[in-house]
């Protein structure tokens, strides 16, 4: 049989498929078009992550919440698939997780078949409207065929609103020692905890974070799981929060204690970050990957989320990280760094070691020019004042560095590019260093409109995105007497292609 298309379906056909237009992110998943924010339901099962997302297909703006739906073997290619969860009667599908229901708890499963449980917040436009402060509440729903088709609890919600505005992103894990599901859930400027053996029927637990951490904003998509560090178990709990981060905005903050099934008891109550850039929000882990924490954010800010320069779509995700914990200066810390998957879409490496210059060395010279997307590994001896820059031929530039006297890293896009469609898009923003150590790593993870720096092995993160005219082609090192004991770059492929 021949199909025979005519110009226009070929060139439909090309066009959707191209994530090639300006600004389209080449190794970050974004949707085809449309707007999107926070990663939904991120599970892993049988072999295949799923990751739905805040998502709206009818514009790239912010509007009424459906979860979009995607998957992937490797966390670094992924196939699109039809939305999974679109409004109803009892509002929008807001933020919320996924679980494997192994045990069929919940009575949803059928023939052997473990259903896929969706725990999720009902926002109800018309409560809101109203003025009311219940409009939101929890919902479940279930799929028996891998995430592709989902059917909603007839019972919704499963638990109402006791009169709390925020009150909303369940996050569900198994916790097996009471053999009980806890939820954390974000209810304005605390964590509650909530406790069920079928995932129907839910049973307030504790609460915490009244007074504790940041708070210059609401608090939202928490996260609670365990990661071992030296033999014990440390409990971490995310907690995002918009505004209010460390460089203005949407970031996510974390505290690491203990986790006795009912009650979570930090260590400290000091805000620790989770990244320090400005773009990364909304993260949290994906479930059952066992002892194994993988971490994704949405790459954008609420402060201007809605009104970056992409055309077709709007916003994309980070790339997937391992969550470790590691010790700094004798403090426990998370320390983040892409998963190692991303190995797959390496291309042979450029390496050159022992660079000495005066002022500045240029690698464009040494690779012919800056090919994106990129990873480039620096490692130096001595911890002084540093800097990189990205560019293009219009002397639009990306600085990323690291100034001695404040013991800061930072990142400037104030000649980035197109910066004036939000009046604080163009600046420089810093995050610490906490680690003493003579000897400094940084690793960069350069897409066409974002860079995730990865510093000390992941002690330090900073997620930032910037819209250049023309793709940065260009990079150059600046340092006093600058030596940098090894270089490494290595291009990405285009997951799309
Ligand atoms: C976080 C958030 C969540 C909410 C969702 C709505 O970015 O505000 O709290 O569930 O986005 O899209």
């Amino acid at each position: 049989m021949v199909i025979i298309l005519n110009s226009t379906d070929v060139k439909a056909q090309l066009d959707s498929n191209a994530y090639d237009e300006p600004h389209r992110p080449k190794v970050h998943f974004s949707p085809k078009e449309k707007w999107m924010n926070d990663p939904n339901g991120m599970v892993y099962y049988n072999g295949t992550y799923h990751l739905f997302y805040q998502y709206y297909p009818d514009s790239t703006v912010w509007g009424p919440m459906h979860w979009g739906h995607t998957m992937s073997k490797d966390m670094i290619h992924w196939e699109h698939l039809p939305i999974a969860l679109y409004p109803d009667s009892l509002g929008y599908i807001f933020s919320g997780s996924a679980v494997v229901d192994s045990n069929n708890t919940s009575g949803f499963g059928k023939d052997g078949i473990s259903p896929l449980v969706a725990i999720f917040t009902y926002h109800d436009p018309k409560g809101e409207r109203e003025g009311k402060s219940d409009f939101q509440t929890q919902g479940i729903a279930f799929s028996l065929d891998e995430g592709k088709s989902w059917i909603k609890y007839a019972n919704n919600p499963v638990i109402k609103n006791p009169g709390i505005k925020d009150f909303r992103d369940p996050k569900v894990m198994w916790f097996e020692k009471n053999k009980k599901w806890i939820m954390t859930l974000a209810t304005r400027d605390r964590i509650t905890f909530y406790s069920s053996e079928n995932l129907k029927e839910w049973a307030k637990e504790s609460e915490f974070g009244e007074n504790v951490g940041a708070h210059g904003g609401v608090w939202e998509c928490p996260d609670l799981f365990p990661l071992e560090y030296d033999s014990k178990t440390i409990w971490v709990l995310i907690v995002n929060l918009n505004p209010g981060g460390p460089n203005k905005g949407s970031a996510t903050q974390y505290f690491l204690g203990d986790f006795d099934g009912k009650k979570f008891l930090p260590f400290s109550t000091e805000t620790k970050w989770l990244d320090y850039g400005p773009d990364e929000y909304a993260g949290v882990t994906w479930s059952n990957t066992d002892k194994r924490k993988i971490f994704l954010g949405w790459m954008s800010n609420w402060l201007y989320a809605n009104v970056v320069p992409t055309e077709k779509w709007r916003n994309a995700m980070t790339i997937p990280r391992e969550l470790k914990i590691k010790k700094a200066d004798n403090e426990i810390r998370i320390a983040s760094f892409p998963v190692k998957e991303i190995e797959e879409i390496k291309s042979k490496p450029v390496v050159i070691k022992n660079i000495s210059f005066q002022k500045a060395f240029d690698f464009s010279t040494k690779v012919d020019w800056l090919s994106l997307p990129c990873m480039i590994d620096l490692s130096m001896n001595v911890v002084k004042d540093f800097s990189i820059t990205l560019s293009n031929k219009s002397g639009e530039a990306l600085v990323i560095g690291f100034d001695k006297t404040q013991n800061n890293y930072f990142i400037d896009r104030t000649m980035s590019g197109k910066t004036d469609f939000q009046e604080e898009f163009a600046t420089r923003h810093f995050a610490p260093r906490f680690t003493t150590n003579s000897k400094m790593s940084i690793s960069l993870l350069i897409d066409i409109s974002s860079v995730e720096l990865f510093a000390d092995n992941g002690l330090t993160v900073m997620t930032e995105v910037f819209f250049p005219n023309s793709p940065y082609n260009q990079i150059s090192f600046q340092s006093d007497k600058g030596k940098i004991k090894k270089l490494k770059y290595e291009r990405l492929n285009d997951i799309w292609r």
